[in-house]
């Protein structure tokens, strides 16, 4: 059972427990509702101070809580959870792991067949509020527990949820590793930037306010980014000049080799590989 202002603990207080800690007292969680469990008690002192239950023992989160957030490493996931089997037992906790490559069928092999599971990637944008999350829940999952997930993961970002655990790998070749393609272009662009004579402070500045605002701008238009970009491009002008270059080198064929790659070694790190 699930009351209507669950208590929500984390299981691994960092980066990703820490942003959506932040996300949901910045939602007008009280920190009374949230605990965090760390194995090193140096990591728990930040929260402490905000109100926010701490403590060293994972298992006693199990006890206080309604869901939990395994935000521990994919590596020690199993040892971890499997240490809070027997707590588990006999109470209708529902688990959230967003450790990469970890299925739920390995997190049911090491608590229980009947365990309620959400799984799900989110990105580092969520460290400042704008993150994008894939999410999938287990056949146990209540209609309130899943509204329960949606509500913390939405406190840090977008949340899709998703038909079926396979699509997993597309979000995590999407949107998962994705922050790092715009990285890329936008280190391409700024080098690009200062080869044609920008300083390079000016080149930078220019890159991020342009990938800012261009993210914006299709976020806010009732038309879709094809359409933006056609607005932009007039016959024989700069930007067609540009989109040419790009077309002729194949540019799509490579971001969907690229994002290939990324969804294939997805489902290899799944299987252990
Ligand atoms: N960061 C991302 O971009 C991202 C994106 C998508 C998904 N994820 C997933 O999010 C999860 C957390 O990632 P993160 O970047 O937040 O990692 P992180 O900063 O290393 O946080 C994990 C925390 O868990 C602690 N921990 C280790 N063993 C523990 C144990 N036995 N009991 C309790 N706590 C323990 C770690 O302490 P020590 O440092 O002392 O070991 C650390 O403070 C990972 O599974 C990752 O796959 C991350």
């Amino acid at each position: 059972m699930l009351s209507n202002d669950p208590i929500i603990g984390f299981i691994g207080a960092g980066n990703m427990a820490g942003a959506l800690i932040e996300g949901l007292l910045a939602n007008g969680v009280a920190p009374s509702q949230l605990w965090a469990a760390d194995a090193d008690a140096g990591k728990l002192a930040t929260f402490a101070a905000k109100g926010v239950h701490t403590s060293t023992t994972n298992a006693d989160l199990v006890q206080a809580c309604d869901v939990l957030v395994l935000a521990v490493k994919p590596q020690v996931m199993a040892p971890v959870v499997g240490a809070l089997k027997d707590a588990l037992a006999g109470k209708s906790c529902l688990l959230i792991s967003i450790a990469a490559g970890i299925q739920i069928g390995s997190l049911q092999q090491w608590t229980s067949a009947q365990q309620p599971i959400v799984r799900c990637m989110p990105n580092t944008p969520a460290l400042v509020l704008a993150g994008a999350t894939g999410v999938v829940a287990n056949a146990h999952v209540s209609a309130q527990q899943k509204a329960a997930a949606d509500a913390i993961l939405k406190a840090v970002g977008l949340v899709c949820w998703l038909d079926n655990e396979e699509q997993i790998d597309a979000v995590t070749a999407l949107s998962g590793s994705g922050p790092a393609y715009f990285f890329l272009m936008i280190e391409a662009m700024q080098a690009a930037g200062t080869r044609l004579g920008l300083p390079a402070a000016t080149a930078n500045a220019l890159t991020l306010q342009t990938a800012f605002g261009a993210a914006k701008l299709a976020l806010h238009s009732d038309v879709d980014a094809a359409e933006l970009r056609r607005r932009v491009t007039s016959p024989n002008g700069t930007t067609e000049a540009a989109i040419k270059q790009f077309e002729s080198d194949a540019f799509r064929e490579l971001v969907d080799r690229a994002l290939a790659k990324a969804a294939a070694r997805s489902k290899e790190l799944a299987a252990g590989k």
